[in-house]
């Protein structure tokens, strides 16, 4: 069985923000005025996890986008597209699933006018972890999804490799069972449409494997 990353408790100063008996929107309020970690100056809001409290399935990404922020949604913008669809398509409807991030603010440097998505350092998703672990208590799903490289290291473990690994169920302390695929904003960079289209047929695959678990 993979052993998660970090099992101790994160040393994060998000700890003493977590409420006794913690619920979904007591956590999402009080996730709202957090500032563990640098990034609450660089972001408009916390985008805390959205979805159903007893859902089977918790998906974890990486961290909002320049969409999300705005919205205060997590996957919403063109990778949250991407991935509905993908979910429609292995027959899973988001409304019964959990959705969040390893890191709850959008990390951003200037290009121009826009915003670049640039990836959170360890310090980052160190500080963010007593969220995640809290949305797990109160969700409590029987598989946890990790959608790219940075959740999957997160909460499978450095060594993970998503490019070897994904799809398959593993074991795991947080949720019966863990499994990762890619994240589909990188279906939305691959350098051509056929690419694309081959990425992103395997990316339902890996969803029709986890519909027929959730059976
Ligand atoms: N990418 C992520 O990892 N999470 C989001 O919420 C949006 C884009």
């Amino acid at each position: 069985m993979y052993r998660m990353a970090t099992r101790k408790p994160a040393d994060s100063a998000a700890n003493a923000l977590i409420p006794p008996r913690p619920t979904l929107t007591s956590l999402k309020n009080a996730a709202a005025g957090c500032k563990a970690c640098d990034l609450w100056e660089k972001g408009t809001q916390t985008v805390f996890g959205d979805g159903a409290r007893r859902s089977r399935v918790m998906f974890v990404g990486e961290q909002p986008g320049n969409e999300e922020d705005l919205s205060g949604k997590p996957f919403v913008g063109p990778a949250g597209r991407l991935f509905d669809n993908a979910l429609d398509e292995a027959g899973i409807d988001r409304r019964q699933t959990y959705v969040t991030n390893v890191v709850k603010h959008f990390k951003w440097e200037p290009r121009g006018k826009r915003r670049i998505h640039k990836k959170p350092n360890a310090t980052q998703i160190a500080a963010c972890r007593p969220w995640l672990e809290a949305e797990l208590s109160v969700v409590k799903p029987d598989v946890i999804v990790a959608l790219g490289a940075t959740a999957a290291q997160s909460l499978i473990g450095p060594q993970f490799r998503v490019t070897k690994q994904r799809g398959e169920f593993l074991e795991s302390t947080l949720a019966p069972y863990v499994m990762a695929t890619v994240h589909p904003s990188s279906i939305l960079r691959a350098p051509d449409d056929e690419t694309r289209r081959l990425e992103y047929q395997h990316f339902v695959d890996d969803f029709k494997k986890l519909a027929r678990v959730l059976k």
